[in-house]
């Protein structure tokens, strides 16, 4: 059986009196049983909850918070921890699971829900910063048995394929048609002193730039969103 022996001692950086050696390593014997039973010890380690093994390195786990939210106009107690986004709140612990998940980095937009009538991705915001805040999902949309005209206009118009933009993609129209009947500029505004209500495809790509749809139905998104820009204004 091979056996190997590491040092006691390791001599000190600064210095050359030996006196200044520290003694860090102990002697260990390193056999066939070491190994086995240091690796069993590794194993269990790495299979004990976060919470054991945060007790012995002085990690401590946040408190769960307690937060009211109102979402499509019903008020919601929850308690959570603080580190839930809004989009897992949503989706792991109210069943709202209309608003997708597809990057969970900001860059997809199929996340999108309105907080306060402003559109947000819901994956880059933690629940607990809109304690006491209004909530519209997709879910909240329509009214009653009627869709919303955005809802209804996508359909018409055949505005998706898979589907999994598509909630995201509504959400982000609502807010943004929103957004520029209150005179909100895009990037390609030409004339910033001129009323936004009226908008050009360019104008309504630009500004629904952050939702991304895979399957590739733009022109008929943007068809369905001047419609409903139709029907709401
Ligand atoms: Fe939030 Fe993609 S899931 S932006
Ligand atoms: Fe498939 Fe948009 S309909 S990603």
């Amino acid at each position: 059986m091979s056996q190997a022996t590491l040092p006691q001692t390791y001599p000190a950086k600064h210095g050359t009196d030996m006196e200044d050696t520290y003694a860090i390593f102990p002697t260990v014997e390193v056999t066939r049983r070491t190994v086995i039973e240091t690796g069993t010890t590794a194993l269990l380690l790495s299979s004990l909850p976060r919470g054991a093994l945060a007790a012995g390195t002085g990690q401590v786990d946040p408190v769960p918070t307690s937060i009211a939210l109102r979402i499509n106009g019903h008020l919601h107690n929850l308690t959570l921890d603080p580190r839930t986004t809004l989009l897992d709140a949503l989706r792991e612990h109210l069943a709202l699971t209309g608003s997708k998940k597809g990057c969970d980095h900001g860059q997809c937009g199929a996340c999108t829900v309105l907080v306060e009538g402003r559109r947000i991705n819901s994956c880059l915001t933690l629940a607990v910063m809109h304690d006491g805040q209004s909530i519209t999902t997709v879910e909240g949309l329509a009214f009653g048995e009627d869709l919303h005209p955005m809802q209804a206009a996508l359909v018409e118009h055949d505005g998706f394929q898979c589907g999994y933009c598509t909630s995201g993609q509504i959400c982000s129209a609502v807010g943004m048609l929103a957004e520029s009947r209150e005179g909100a500029p895009s990037y390609v505004t030409a004339d910033l002193t001129q009323s936004a209500t009226e908008l050009s495809d360019d104008e309504i790509r630009e500004r629904m730039s952050g939702n991304i749809c895979r399957c590739a139905a733009y022109p008929n998104i943007v068809a369905a969103i001047r419609q409903a820009m139709g029907e709401q204004t």
